[in-house]
């Protein structure tokens, strides 16, 4: 099977075993609370048809009386009448024995059920001694009226309601509507979780692939191989200090490693030149967070991380670049960026100077026309920052990164 199929159809069939779990467990609870219901219903039905019969028929001095006297043609009438205004009653026939000691007894035999009755006197002192009246009943039309198509009498695998008449419910499982009820939440599950497991992915390789131009770009500069990803760790620690969390910290942690994409927009003999650049280069220069947002705005993923970007190099006094924002106009994201940016240069190592010490790096950015809050939060957890240990959704984006050889951070 193709790798690709494959992460889809664990998926897809994952999600049907658990959604049909759930449907199943919703299935029973709710075939519990109809079988409660309907027992509850099937007992009253049976009470009340056992004793409007007793009421009706066998209190009654004249039944009584007509038994004792043996007149069984009147009785015989009698029983035709009870037949009629009870038509749930399939028979009803008299037999010799001892009647029961309440005045019915009900019983179940098969799916048929039986209520044995005392003959009685009016006020029921006096109990024809040696006879007494059966009355059946077949149990599926009781269940019929209590609970139309819901349940049947099924003497193999009923579960034993009142009386011990064993029932189940009518509507199994893999009915139609629970099966098209599954294949639907299953599709609809499986869907979001395939969509947004795409979605992952592309960030992620979009990612891979942006950093990998980035890391690429800064070796054939010579002098700043891995800046982006050391801004980028620097970044992420600032962030956690400001109580970033989960999204926006990510989204710090990304328009970090890819502030300065755009440098491959500008001519290379300007970005690697050691020496001052002139007024045009330097304007070619200024463009290149231009077009770092310019990229990033051409990936759906990245489209929000163009604005951070785009002012990682504007200064707290409108003196920075592309658009001379002020303080509180300039992105914290940005100003963020733009403290570790400097920070990164001047302690990194370059060809063509030693690396400054931190606490002289330190010094000369108080002076600095950037966030001073963050500068100081920089200054005050910088032997923290030594230590600093990226999580590791950080380190998955560029393992081939981290493995290769000159490349990890500056301080390790
Ligand atoms: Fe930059």
């Amino acid at each position: 099977m193709k790798r690709k199929l494959f992460f889809p159809i664990i998926i897809t069939f994952s999600t049907i075993v658990v959604v049909a779990a759930f449907f199943w467990g919703l299935y029973v609870y709710v075939t519990d609370r109809n079988f409660q219901t309907t027992d509850h219903a099937l007992k009253n039905v049976i009470e009340l048809q056992a004793s409007a019969i007793y009421n009706g028929y066998f209190a009654w001095t004249t039944l009584y009386d007509t038994v004792l006297q043996g007149d069984f043609a009147k009785v015989a009438e009698l029983v035709e009448d009870i037949k009629e205004n009870f038509p749930l009653v399939d028979s009803l026939e008299f037999e010799r024995g001892l009647p029961p000691d309440e005045r019915y007894a009900i019983s179940l035999d098969g799916e048929l059920l039986r209520i044995e009755y005392s003959i009685q006197n009016d006020d029921g002192t006096a109990t024809v001694p040696d006879m007494f009246a059966v009355a059946i009943i077949q149990v599926q039309k009781l269940l019929e009226i209590v609970s139309p198509h819901a349940f049947k009498v099924d003497i193999a695998h009923g579960r034993k309601a009142s009386y011990g008449i064993p029932i189940s419910t009518s509507v199994g499982f893999f009915n139609p509507t629970n099966i098209v009820a599954i294949a639907l939440v299953s599709t609809l599950i499986a869907w979001l979780i395939l969509q947004r497991y795409a979605r992952r992915n592309e960030f992620f390789f979009d990612i891979r692939g942006l950093e990998s131009i980035i890391y690429l770009f800064e070796q054939t500069e010579k002098f700043s191989a891995s800046h982006s990803r050391n801004v980028a760790i620097f970044a992420l620690f600032i962030g956690k200090k400001l109580d970033f969390k989960g999204k926006r910290l990510r989204n710090l942690y990304v328009a970090a490693l890819l502030h300065d994409i755009g440098k491959i927009g500008v001519p290379t003999s300007i970005v690697v030149k050691t020496g001052k650049l002139d007024a045009k280069e330097y304007a070619q220069m200024k463009q290149h967070p231009v077009i770092s947002a310019r990229i990033l705005r051409g990936f759906r993923e990245f489209e929000h991380l163009g604005n951070i970007v785009l002012h990682h190099h504007e200064r707290e006094d409108g003196s920075g670049y592309p658009d001379g924002l002020r303080g509180e106009e300039i992105p914290l994201e940005s100003k963020i960026i733009a403290v570790v940016d400097v920070f990164e240069a001047l302690v990194g190592e370059r060809p063509y100077r030693n690396p400054i010490h931190p606490m002289s790096a330190f010094e000369k950015m108080r002076q600095m026309p950037l966030d001073q809050r963050i500068v100081g939060i920089l200054i005050d957890h910088y032997e923290e920052l030594r230590t600093f240990k990226a999580p590791r959704w950080v380190l998955s984006y560029s393992p081939w990164i981290i493995n290769a050889k000159g490349s990890s951070m500056w301080f390790q």
